[in-house]
């Protein structure tokens, strides 16, 4: 059979339609604009947001990155403008391009993530949030919710009274058992989960024998995780009945179609933006061409499409 001269390309995670499934990953791509003069975002399956509280913050002290080998650690806080500015300044200026921008969500307390959700509610051009439960960088909130599965559903389910907007969960893989976490925001109310954040981890400068992030510690990500990203994806798919978005480590079209074969059914692009800045775009045009030469008519063929026989 002859597949059609264009694959369809669009996916649905669950109450968020996507054009295609490539999303740009939380604090990779600023607030979405600041890519704009690379390329149309319109093109872009989904855009995530850098993550946003209620407050405006600044984030850890410098260096609050540093690489390593096939990847890098960040340390970065949250710096963040607040999800008034991001309204009032950045979303006007969002919606003018026709793609789904996901809102990622932290807070210290259950009620930031509550009045987070409330407010961003009521803002129009908003497709989806993405709840994170899972930033390894401050004291207090961002992980302390993923890693307790009753933690977790009662921060979901609060979240989840707060607004009809699709909800996707982001979860941590500094936990013994990602499973766990994964059904609880799916017995919450999760739409879909975002699978991975950053692998804790840290570096010292030799010379000076100072740890090399301000912060000590900091979050791994780029190429080098993919591996274990790659593991939760299959694992997790085959226990929760919600679509997966795999993140971690994806920077070739390749790397995408590993990510939906282990069954996720959309991707997010993080790292890579840094070192190759428009290989989103790149990514829905290399994605198109792999379905039309291997005579896939429709994408969503790929998801959970590993053969383990
Ligand atoms: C500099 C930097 C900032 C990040 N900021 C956020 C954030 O604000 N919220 C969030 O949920 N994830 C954040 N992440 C995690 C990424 O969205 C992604 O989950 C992780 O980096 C793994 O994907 P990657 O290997 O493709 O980067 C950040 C990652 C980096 C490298």
């Amino acid at each position: 059979m002859v597949a059609s001269s264009s694959p369809s390309l669009s996916v649905e995670l669950n109450g968020l339609k996507l054009k295609n499934p490539i999303i740009a990953a939380s604090g990779t791509f600023g607030y979405g604009l600041e890519y704009a003069p690379l390329g149309d975002l319109g093109k872009l399956g989904g855009i995530v947001t850098k993550g946003l509280s209620m407050w405006e913050e600044k984030g850890n002290p410098p260096p609050r990155i540093c690489e390593t080998p096939a990847g890098m650690l960040n340390s970065i806080g949250l710096d963040n403008i607040g999800i008034e500015n991001f309204i009032t300044e950045k979303l006007p200026q969002l919606i003018r391009y026709d793609t789904a921008f996901i809102v990622n969500i932290w807070g210290r307390e259950t009620d930031d993530y509550i009045k987070a959700a409330e407010r961003l509610d009521e803002a129009k051009g908003i497709a989806a949030l993405e709840v994170n439960i899972s930033c390894p960088n401050i004291k207090k909130g961002g992980i302390t919710f993923g890693t307790d599965p009753s933690v977790t559903f009662k921060l979901v389910q609060a979240v989840r009274k707060r607004t009809a907007l699709p909800l996707l969960v982001k979860l941590t893989p500094n936990v013994t058992d990602i499973i766990l976490i994964a059904r609880s925001a799916e017995d919450a109310g999760a739409n879909a989960l975002s699978l991975i954040n950053t692998l804790l981890g840290m570096e010292i400068d030799v010379s000076t024998r100072r740890p090399s992030l301000a912060n000590i510690t900091g979050g791994l990500s780029g190429p080098a995780i993919r591996p274990v990203a790659l593991q939760m994806v299959y694992q997790t798919a085959k226990k929760v009945n919600i679509p997966l978005v795999g993140v971690g480590g994806i920077s070739s079209v390749a790397d995408v179609i590993k990510f939906m074969l282990a069954g996720a059914s959309a991707v997010q692009i993080g790292t890579a933006n840094f070192f190759d800045p428009t290989i989103c775009w790149r990514l829905v045009d290399e994605l198109e061409e792999y379905l039309r030469n291997d005579n896939i008519s429709d994408v969503n063929q790929l998801v959970g499409a590993m053969r383990e026989e």
